[in-house]
């Protein structure tokens, strides 16, 4: 069965709104865990628009899965991952206009940043994934740059508009997880996702992990974080979104 990591990036953001105390993050975290997800992601970004440093130290102590922190290749960042120590970190690309990551690493162009920052990490002993589009060539120069995993964009799958376009990106993501496997790389895939477009990923059992925020939190804010990771979890061991 593939697995859950939970993104709870928009706790934070609510918590932002009145750059107050609540909503707690590292309290979601604990009852995401707490109902059944198998690692929690988190993404510092460069603007601190909603994790905050703090969130992350408070985090490592206090997280009893895994920690996947989602950053920019910079080396602020991988200083701040390699004092922190979360267990994978997974690259993304960053732009402050952005309102959520827009589209996977290019990583044929920063492969040398890239391939730094990866021995670093590995020296640090935190694994190294890269967030990419479904894309054969991204899979190749993220096997070359030395990474452990990719993650792959899910974006263009969950935002298509009719059949044939969802045929068209999953077909895109089915054959790029069949490279990836080839490599021996890990596979994750993520954004975008809901309790009803991940049924068709199911179907690849090469996906190790899908990491989901902005649905379960959604869902979170109307029925509770328990219930709504349950749900979650539900659907990923199941394969049926019930008429929630
Ligand atoms: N994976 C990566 C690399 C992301 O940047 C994000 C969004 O922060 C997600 C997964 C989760 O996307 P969503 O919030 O749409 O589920």
């Amino acid at each position: 069965m593939a697995k859950l990591g939970v993104n709870i990036d928009h706790i934070a953001t609510l918590r932002q709104a009145r750059r107050g105390q609540e909503p707690e993050p590292v309290t979601a975290a604990a009852l995401a865990e707490m109902a059944g997800a198998d690692g929690i992601t988190i993404h510092l970004r460069e603007d601190r628009r909603h994790i905050q440093d703090r969130d992350l130290r408070l985090l490592r102590e206090t997280a009893r899965t895994r920690i996947n922190l989602e950053m920019a290749p910079t080396q602020e960042m991988v200083k701040i991952a390699l004092d922190i120590k979360p267990d994978m970190v997974t690259f993304v690309p960053e732009k402050r206009e952005e309102l959520t990551t827009e589209g996977g690493l290019e990583v044929k162009l920063a492969k040398e940043d890239l391939g730094k920052y990866i021995r670093l990490l590995h020296e640090g002993e935190i694994l190294v994934s890269l967030f990419i589009d479904p894309d054969i060539d991204q899979v190749k120069a993220t096997h070359k740059a030395g990474a452990d995993y990719i993650e792959i964009h899910t974006g263009r799958y969950a935002e298509a508009r009719n059949k044939r376009e969802e045929d068209r990106e999953f077909n895109d993501i089915f054959n790029t997880v069949k490279i990836a496997s080839k490599l021996h790389l890990g596979i994750n895939a993520g954004h975008g996702l809901d309790y009803w477009n991940i049924k068709r990923l199911l179907q690849i059992d090469e996906i190790e992990e899908f990491n989901i925020g902005h649905s379960i939190i959604a869902r979170a804010v109307m029925v509770g974080m328990e219930r709504a990771v349950k749900d979650m979890v539900e659907v990923i061991k199941t394969g049926v979104s019930k008429n929630f």
